[in-house]
């Protein structure tokens, strides 16, 4: 909660600048929720509304429900999404969404961060589907043409062609910047994964 206020503070500092940028009127949340999904923000952030449980970034319920609380517009929250968006260190990538995509998905976390339990999915609203669970939790990272995933902070599953036990042990376990799931995703979930990675790779 209490981490937004630097960032919203460098936002107005930045704006009084002339480089924030105002809100943009026409935003497609709809558009914005497939997409923070299908391109990966959910592989490394939580965010109730999409059930995502990525832990690599910042908790993004916690990161802005005190910046609602405190009555901030959504219009300032958006442009701080955006801004990282494009402005984004590593790990997380620059401009991993762009145009009118990059406005629909700071449109679409804006109005969903921080609203609470009423709108809190547990992991297991992914459901057990392979592909699904891979888009969400892993797409951020690897590369993986039948998941449209495109990531390179890990290894392009493409080219390793992992078998189904070790995506699995990998997935339990985690390794260097790759959390461990094991709790986070059901036994079902880890296994329909390591399924579809096993056997959609280098297809
Ligand atoms: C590979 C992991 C990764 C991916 C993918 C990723 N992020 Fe991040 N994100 C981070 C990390 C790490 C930070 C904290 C470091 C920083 O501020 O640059 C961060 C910071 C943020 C912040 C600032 C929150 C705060 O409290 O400071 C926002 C907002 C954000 N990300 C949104 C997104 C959105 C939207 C996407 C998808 C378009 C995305 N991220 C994709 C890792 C990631
Ligand atoms: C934050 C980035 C990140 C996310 C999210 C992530 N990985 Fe990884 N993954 C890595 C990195 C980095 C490595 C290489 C380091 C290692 O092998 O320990 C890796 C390694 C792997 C490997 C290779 C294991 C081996 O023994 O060669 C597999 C398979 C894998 N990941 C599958 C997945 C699956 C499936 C998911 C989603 C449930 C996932 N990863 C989520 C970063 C990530």
């Amino acid at each position: 909660m209490r981490r937004a206020l630097p960032l919203l503070g460098a936002l107005l500092l930045l704006a009084g600048c002339g480089t924030g940028g105002k809100a943009p009127a026409h935003a497609d949340q709809a558009n914005g929720q497939k997409l923070f999904t299908s391109s990966g923000c959910g592989g490394c952030h939580v965010l109730a509304a999409a059930g995502s449980q990525g832990t690599t970034g910042p908790n993004l319920d916690y990161a802005f429900a005190g910046s609602k609380e405190q009555g901030f517009k959504l219009s300032t929250i958006e442009n701080v999404v955006l801004d990282q968006i494009r402005e984004a260190n590593p790990p997380m990538p620059k401009n991993l969404v762009k145009g009118q995509n990059a406005v629909d998905v700071a449109a679409y976390v804006a109005a969903v961060a921080g609203t609470g339990s009423a709108n809190a999915k547990p992991p297991s609203a992914l459901g057990n589907d392979g592909k699904t669970i891979f888009q969400s939790e892993c797409a951020s990272c690897h590369t993986l043409a039948a998941a449209k995933a495109t990531g390179t902070i890990g290894p392009n599953l493409d080219q390793l062609k992992p078998a189904e036990a070790i995506v699995k042990h990998q997935v339990e376990n985690g390794g260097s910047v790759m959390s461990a799931f094991k709790g986070k995703l059901t036994a079902a979930q880890i296994a329909a994964v390591a399924k579809f990675v096993s056997s959609s790779a280098g297809k």
